[in-house]
C-alpha cells in the first residue's frame, strides 16, 4: 500500500511540476510535496509508526521517491530559465537560430574599373604599362620635363611639397623620364597612377589619376597620336560618333602641344588629353639624341572618363566611399 501511494504521489507531482510554466508556481509545486506539510513529507512522518522491521525498505523508496521529484524539479527549473532566455532574446531581435548576417561581396572601385578598361584597351594597341613612385623629386617632376626651376610653368601647377625638396608627384610626366632612362627605344607605354594638386572643387580632387602616354620611335608623329587616341576613346565609349579635335596648347615637355577636346556626336566640346610630340630638350635630358628619336606624349584624367562614362557630375562622389554611391557601379 505504501509503495502504490508513494508511486501515485511521484505521478501527480511530475505532472503537476510539467504543468507550471513559471518559477513562482513551480515552487509552490515543490512545497506541496517536498514541503513541511508536502504528501512526501507526510509519508516520512509516518515512516515512524510502522513496525521497525518494514522502515528501512520504505524510508529507502520514499528517498527515491524524493531524488525523483527533485530531478524532475530541477529539469523543469531550467527549462523554464530556457523559456525566459528565449523571450527576453525575442525581445530584442536577437534570434540566435537564425543564420548569420554574412559578409557583403565586395567590387572594384568604378575608378578601378577605369583604370583597368585604359590598361586593357592601350595594351590592345600596343603599348605597355609602367609605373612610378609618387613621391617624386624635383629632377623628374620638373627639370627633366625641360621645366627648369623659375621656370613660369612650376606655377601653373599648385605643389604639395613633403621633405627634403620633394613633391608628391603632380603628374605622371615623371615616369616618362623614369622610363626613356631605363629602357632603350623603341618605346611604348602608358602610365596610370595617382598625382596630386592643390586644388578642390567639383572637377577637382587635391588626389585625382592620370594616364601617361609615351610612343617614342624613329618616325611616331601627330598623325599616329590622332589615330592612337581616336582608336581609344571609340573604343573607350563604345560608340563611333565621337569627334576629336586639337586645339594649339603649351606645355615645357612638348613642341608643339596641344589640348584633345571630344564630343559625343553633335555635343558640347570636352577637354579631355594633354599632348603634344615630346621636346627634344626632353630626350636629351634622358641621354637620347633628338635627331634619331621622336615621337608624341599625352596625358589624361582617367576620372573625368569615368565621370562621363557614368554619368556622374561631381568628381569627389568618387572619393567620398559612401557605399549607397559606389554600390550602383557594380
Ligand atoms: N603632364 C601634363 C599635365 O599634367 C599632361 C601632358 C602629358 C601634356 C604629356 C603633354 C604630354 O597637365
Amino acid at each position: 500500500m505504501q509503495a502504490n501511494e508513494l508511486d501515485r504521489i511521484v505521478t501527480t507531482a511530475l505532472a503537476d511540476f510539467a504543468q507550471c510554466d513559471d518559477p513562482a508556481s513551480l515552487e509552490n509545486a515543490k512545497a506541496r510535496y517536498l514541503g513541511k506539510t508536502g504528501a512526501l513529507t507526510e509519508q516520512l512522518k509516518a515512516l515512524s509508526k510502522l513496525p521497525a522491521a518494514e522502515r528501512p525498505a520504505v524510508g529507502a523508496a520514499i528517498n527515491d521517491a524524493k531524488a525523483k521529484l527533485e530531478a524532475a524539479l530541477n529539469a523543469r527549473r531550467a527549462s523554464l530559465a530556457d523559456a525566459k532566455l528565449g523571450r527576453a532574446l525575442a525581445a530584442e531581435a536577437l534570434d540566435v537560430t537564425l543564420p548569420g548576417r554574412g559578409l557583403g561581396i565586395g567590387a572594384l572601385h568604378p575608378l578601378t574599373r577605369t583604370l583597368d578598361r585604359v590598361e586593357t584597351l592601350f595594351r590592345s594597341l600596343g603599348f605597355e604599362v609602367a609605373d612610378g613612385p609618387e613621391i617624386e623629386d624635383d629632377f623628374h617632376n620638373f627639370t627633366a620635363l625641360n621645366t627648369p626651376e623659375n621656370h613660369p610653368a612650376r606655377s601653373m601647377q599648385d605643389t604639395f611639397y613633403v621633405e627634403g625638396g620633394m613633391v608628391l608627384r603632380t603628374h605622371t610626366s615623371p615616369i616618362q623620364i623614369r622610363y626613356m632612362e631605363t629602357h632603350a627605344p623603341p618605346i611604348k607605354i602608358i602610365a596610370p597612377g595617382r598625382v596630386y594638386r592643390v586644388d578642390s572643387d567639383a572637377t577637382h580632387s587635391p588626389m585625382f589619376h592620370q594616364v601617361e602616354g609615351l610612343w617614342i620611335d624613329h618616325d611616331v608623329t601627330f598623325a599616329d597620336l590622332k589615330s592612337v587616341l581616336t582608336e581609344f576613346l571609340h573604343r573607350f565609349f563604345e560608340r563611333d560618333d565621337i569627334r576629336i579635335r586639337f586645339r594649339p596648347s603649351f606645355f615645357p615637355f612638348t613642341e608643339p602641344s596641344a589640348e584633345v577636346d571630344m564630343a559625343f556626336g553633335a555635343g558640347d566640346w570636352l577637354e579631355i588629353f594633354g599632348s603634344g610630340q615630346v621636346h627634344p630638350n626632353v630626350l636629351r635630358a634622358v641621354g637620347l639624341d633628338p635627331e634619331a628619336w621622336q615621337g608624341f606624349a599625352f596625358g589624361m584624367g582617367p576620372d573625368r572618363l569615368a565621370m562621363l562614362r557614368y554619368g556622374v557630375d561631381d568628381l569627389r562622389l568618387f572619393y567620398e566611399n559612401d557605399l549607397r554611391f559606389l554600390a550602383q557601379f557594380t
